[in-house]
């Protein structure tokens, strides 16, 4: 796979999918963020041990200024490649408006601030859910998903919730798969491409949190994976890699899963 040596930048790169998507790129320059400057320092330390080209800085991603600082200083360093956003948080966090505002909010605010950066070739790369194939089409909350700026969003979507963190997430995460349809053509115009992949269960800090509040839910989810294991971390770096490549140089503006074939079963059991 030829990916030109421009930086690759991961948001919640000291996280379970975020490292082992920096690990997947050997050989090009990274730039790794995260909320905090310790977590971040102590992520690239231990890359630059194992030989990698990777700097850091962190970046609150909910926090304008903080994104500011961060795309001058990927601008400073370079050229885009792709901008990989792992960051954010599960249903186990129990304020909606956190979730809303953590995975798709911010996740706008990044598409925006970074479509500066996008050149030809670049890619953005966002990571939504398989739980966010569980929410259907529905045009009175997709339109807020797709707008999450808007001052009504969250109100909007919050009627659909039940004051459910978990679902929340869901419908957050249907945004971030929405987002990719808003921006692809700003994106095209430049030649850059926008996508998000979905992945099921992976075994990350994030997941085992979930996996301690509802272990049943966890192990039925397992034994109605056709592959009859849950994901590792490397599972989803490798299609990453793929997506961040000329190989994948025609994929925008959907998404992917990576979710072992589970959510077509969960689907038909409810
Ligand atoms: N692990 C799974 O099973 C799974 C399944 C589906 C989707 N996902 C999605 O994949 C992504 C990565 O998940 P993970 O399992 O690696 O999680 P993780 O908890 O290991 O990593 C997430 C990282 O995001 C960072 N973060 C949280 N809030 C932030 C903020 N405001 N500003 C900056 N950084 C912030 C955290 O510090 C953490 O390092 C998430 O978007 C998650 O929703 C994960």
């Amino acid at each position: 796979m030829n990916i030109q040596k421009k930086a690759i930048v991961i948001t919640g790169g000291s996280g379970g999918i975020g490292q082992a998507c920096a690990r997947a790129f050997k050989n090009h320059p990274l730039i790794l963020t995260d909320y905090s400057q310790e977590k971040v320092d102590d992520t690239v330390e231990e890359l630059i041990k194992e030989g990698f080209d990777v700097k850091g800085i962190a970046c609150d991603i909910t926090n304008k200024n903080d994104i500011d600082k961060l795309i001058k200083y990927v601008a400073d360093h370079g050229s885009l490649k792709a901008m990989i956003h792992t960051a954010g948080v599960s249903g186990t966090v129990k304020d909606l408006k956190k979730v809303y505002t953590i995975d798709l909010i911010a996740t706008e605010l990044l598409v925006d601030a970074f479509y500066k950066l996008a050149e030809k070739d670049s890619v953005a790369i966002l990571l939504s859910s398989m739980m966010a194939h569980t929410v259907p089409e529905n045009k009175d909350y997709d339109e807020a998903l797709a707008n999450p700026q808007a001052p009504e969003s969250f109100n909007i979507v919050s009627r659909f919730v039940n004051n459910d963190s978990d679902l929340m997430y869901n419908f957050a995460k249907r945004g971030v798969q929405l987002l990719t349809h808003k921006h692809a053509d700003k994106w095209g115009q430049k030649g850059a491409r926008i996508v998000s992949v979905s992945p099921g269960v992976i075994e990350t800090p994030m997941a085992l949190k979930a996996a301690e509040e509802h272990p049943e839910r966890m192990e039925t989810i397992k034994q109605a994976t056709p592959l009859k294991r849950n994901g590792q971390p490397e599972d989803v770096a490798n299609v990453i890699c793929f997506l961040a490549s000329d190989a994948a140089s025609f994929i925008t503006s959907t998404d992917i899963l990576v979710d072992g074939g589970v959510i077509h079963n969960i689907k038909k059991m409810t």
